[in-house]
């Protein structure tokens, strides 16, 4: 058999098993979380001959959200947060805990340390700490920037910034919309204090951070991978980068630039 067909007939195979799975789970009323589950064992499963490897506790740990799953709805429904947290993050942590491993020196390092970093890190695994690290970094950021309810509106020296650099909060959201919109892919949108000390929009690929690139500090930034968005708002990323404004906590956002500014 032809390698062409031989990786569609294990397609096959494993649609047929995937689909045994969820309608199983549908039958049995299952929760889409456990179907989830699911599907990850029988991906595992079919394409893994050896056992999983054992994964290291830490350094690196995920922290509980400091609200419920279900905090952020309407705008992010439950079930996104669940699955953004506890699956997503959790390899991200997981990963990066499996690329240090070999690496006492790096263990000991805090996890932004390591992505402003990356010309230190061996290069065996420098790609595995740039995207786990990426994204352990990005996430926990994420999560504390979001809050139910949300405080309303920029104050202090960053509403004063943002009026400076954009003319107003409005202005500086379509900015931060359209570079969302315009990632191509998976990646992030972000608001930050760039090298000359300016209040800038960039975007970057993957889980990359825009600290990996020099001295920014991060203000604010909204993850645009599908995964952030997808089970409630489908294709629609625009919606989803509109609603998110929502949860995001102002007054964290006013901390992070008052730290940006004190250097
Ligand atoms: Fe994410």
């Amino acid at each position: 058999m032809s390698q062409i067909m031989q990786r569609l007939a294990t397609r096959r195979r494993v649609a047929g098993g995937l689909t045994a799975v969820a309608t199983t789970a549908l039958a049995q009323g299952r929760p889409l979380v456990d179907r989830v589950a699911a599907y990850d064992r029988v991906t595992v499963s079919r394409f893994q001959s050896t056992p999983v490897d054992t994964v290291p506790a830490g350094p690196f740990t995920l922290d509980p959200l400091p609200y419920d799953y279900a905090a952020l709805e309407p705008h992010i429904d439950a079930m996104t947060m669940e699955i953004h947290h506890g699956k997503h993050h959790q390899a991200y942590v997981d990963n990066l805990n499996k690329a240090v491993a070999e690496y006492p020196e790096l263990q000991e390092m805090a996890a932004e340390d390591l992505i402003r970093n990356l010309d230190a890190v061996p290069e065996d695994v420098r790609t595995a700490v740039r995207n786990n690290g990426g994204g352990h970094v990005n996430h926990t950021m994420f999560w504390e920037l979001m809050t139910p309810g949300g405080s309303s509106e920029p104050t202090g020296a960053l509403a004063d910034a943002i009026a400076a650099e954009f003319g107003d909060v409005a202005a500086m959201k379509e900015a931060v919309e359209t570079a969302g919109l315009g990632q191509f892919g998976s990646g992030w949108a972000w608001l930050i204090v760039d090298v000359d000390g300016s209040l800038v929009v960039t975007k970057t690929p993957n889980q990359d951070n825009p600290m990996m690139e020099g001295e920014a500090r991060i203000i604010l930034g909204v993850d645009v991978w599908e995964h952030a968005y997808y089970l409630n708002y489908q294709n629609r990323r625009k919606d989803y980068l509109v609603a998110w404004w929502n949860t995001v906590n102002w007054d964290i956002a006013n901390e992070r630039y008052e730290q940006a500014l004190a250097g």
